[in-house]
């Protein structure tokens, strides 16, 4: 393929990402310096929240090789294409795409950043979305490559940087709402995650992780406070059998905070 006939795909496909762009409302990246503090649990529990409010939703899935969204959606098959457009998984009245469906289970990919990028470029490009309300985007941890093709391709309105109330992870999270920051992302929020437990056998209130870690670090640096989420056994189980906790507990209080925080960007964003 000569530079002419690349440059003419690559432009083709920016068209199909404006496309895609121009029918959606409102887009979420959710992201945080650090692994492991709930991204995905956040992105999975927001998107039904705002289903469950009446809105058309997609989770696109950019941790491209991490990818744990099919899973807590219980998404086990492979995706269909239909005119060369990737089908969306519709789960539980949302849509979903995730690597995870693209390859073998237990298949690593040892890919570098630009062929991750390629990847939620083509998400972008190639699935059919349709008209959504939300799009909400679930990064893998770090301030790297997806979380940039991300902003300049997706272009959020919104980004969520979940940090549990641990300095270690606070201290991650800086550098991500300074990234959301420099990236221009005009609605910044931050959740605290896994922030107190109600310990089952003495009723007692234990701050595992802290306490108001991500409360203060939103405080200092001038962005919205989302809110708390509770460390709760029953949503992350419910992670592992492949159902939103929000939609199996609605009343817990791990599905109330999500509701808070649900409510609060749509108070933001006014679709
Ligand atoms: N509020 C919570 N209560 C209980 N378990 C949680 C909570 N948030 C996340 N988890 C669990 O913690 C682990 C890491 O969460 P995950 O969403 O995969 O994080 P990340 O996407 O940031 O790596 C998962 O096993 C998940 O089920
Ligand atoms: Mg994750």
């Amino acid at each position: 393929m000569n530079q002419e006939e690349k440059t003419k795909l690559l432009n083709a496909e920016a068209d199909r990402i404006t496309d895609t762009i121009s029918k959606i409302k409102y887009r979420i990246a959710v992201f945080s310096g650090k692994g492991g503090v709930g991204k995905t649990t956040i992105s999975v529990n927001l998107a039904y929240g705002l289903c469950v409010n009446g809105f058309s939703t997609g989770l696109l899935d950019a941790d491209i090789t991490g990818p744990n969204v099919a899973k807590m959606l219980g998404c086990e098959e492979g995706v269909i294409y239909i005119n060369e457009s990737i089908v969306p998984f519709e789960k539980y009245g949302a849509k979903m795409i995730s690597m995870a469906s693209l390859i073998p289970k237990g298949q690593p990919l040892i890919w570098r950043g630009p062929m991750r990028s390629k990847v939620i470029n083509q998400f972008l490009a190639d699935v059919d979305w349709g008209e959504l309300d939300y799009l909400i985007a679930d990064l893998p941890p770090g301030t790297g490559d997806e979380i940039l093709t991300i902003a300049q391709e997706m272009k959020p309105d919104c980004a969520v940087i979940v940090t549990t109330p641990q300095e270690v992870s606070v201290m991650d999270a800086e550098r991500a709402v300074n990234m959301a920051k420099q990236m221009g992302i005009p609605f910044i929020g931050i959740v605290e995650n896994m922030s107190g437990f109600s310990c089952p056998h003495c009723v007692a209130e234990i701050d595992l992780l802290g306490k108001d870690g991500g409360l203060k670090l939103a405080d200092e640096l001038g962005v919205r406070f989302l809110g708390k989420i509770p460390f709760e056994i029953e949503a992350r189980k419910q992670s592992d059998i492949g159902k939103p906790a929000i939609l199996k507990n609605p009343n817990s209080l791990f599905s109330k905070s999500i509701i808070e925080i649900v409510n609060k960007i749509k108070i933001n964003q006014q679709v």
